[in-house]
């Protein structure tokens, strides 16, 4: 197969990404991982199941970071991930060593690859990485906002009792507790849903989106997420390995948009085979801006303390 995505780290996330992208058949993966036996264990496992599917992916399982070598896209998940009561930015110190450490095997591995970054705290992981491999930051980017719109629209349409297919929604910021949801652009088959839902309850439906990351830990005990995060870094894999030119959200370098500079924060971008082509502006309200604004400062906050 022409395509070869990497995913750094075989946990969880990491893993549903693979067997996600084998029951597809879009590329040939390789899943590495520090610990020996697991990733290895966890290829095998999902080429069995590749026959039932019809898919004729290769999977790989290694401890060898050379076998990254030429990867079309590097799927970064490795690090550790919450326990209960910790917060993404809890993760930040341990992480950035895994981050520099993976991300400098990527820019003498794959100098041409697209990285998509999902350790968190994502949005300042994506930046260590995009600094760490001197890539242009079109081609590094992170997955947080489609996670967040995906967990909005899921909220939303269990609200109206609606097929989530008919829901969209968006969600803009960093990809942590101060992330923006944006009501005004989240509709039900175009109509805003502020038209169909009381302000109150989209507070709440938007108080429950923010905390969504976090009442899936509470409930899991030992872990995070895994199959929404799996799910939407897939659909940023497909993007940019069918040049869909797909508009989404996702964390981005900006630089002035939004009246932001500096930081990778989440916006609405179009994603091709190139990676980012354009960050999409959108008007935000008075308030919405100064969230967001809020919620980039406090990246551009733990980005100064991994020393970038
Ligand atoms: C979440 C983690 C993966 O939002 O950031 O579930």
């Amino acid at each position: 197969m022409k395509n070869k995505v990497t995913i750094v780290g075989s946990g969880n996330v990491g893993a549903s990404l693979a067997q996600l992208i084998a029951f597809h058949g879009i590329s040939d993966i390789v899943l590495y991982d520090i610990t020996e036996g697991m990733p290895q264990g966890k290829s095998l496992d999902i080429s069995e199941a590749c026959p039932l599917w019809h898919s004729a992916s290769s999977i790989t399982g290694t401890n060898d970071l050379k076998d990254i070598s030429a990867s079309d896209i590097v799927v970064i998940t490795a690090g550790i991930a919450r326990k209960p009561g910790m917060s993404r930015d809890d993760l930040l110190s341990f992480n950035a060593d895994v981050i520099r450490e993976v991300s400098s095997g990527i820019a003498k591995l794959c100098p041409e690859a697209i990285v998509v970054v999902v350790t968190n705290p994502m949005d300042v992981m994506a930046q260590l990485s995009r600094a760490v491999t001197g890539f242009h930051h079109a081609r590094v980017m992170g997955m947080g906002g489609i996670l967040d719109s995906v967990r909005f629209r899921t909220f939303v349409a269990w609200e109206l009792n609606v097929t989530p297919a008919v829901v969209e929604a968006l969600v803009l910021g960093g990809h942590g507790d101060q992330m923006v949801p944006l009501p005004a652009y989240t509709t039900v088959r175009g109509i805003p849903i502020t038209e169909l839902i009381s302000k109150n309850r989209i507070d709440s439906i938007i108080e429950r989106t923010r905390n969504g990351g976090a009442e899936v830990v509470s409930l899991l005990k030992t872990g995070s997420a895994y199959y929404a995060p799996a799910a939407a870094t897939f659909q940023m894999i497909k993007a940019i390995l069918f040049d869909e030119n797909c508009l989404l959200p996702a964390a981005a370098y900006v630089d002035g948009e939004f009246g932001v500079s500096g930081v990778y924060v989440g916006v609405p971008v179009v994603l091709g085979r190139e990676g980012i082509r354009k960050i999409v502006e959108v008007p935000l309200s008075k308030n919405e801006k100064e969230e967001f604004h809020k919620s980039a400062n406090a990246v551009k906050e733990l980005v100064s303390k991994t020393g970038l």
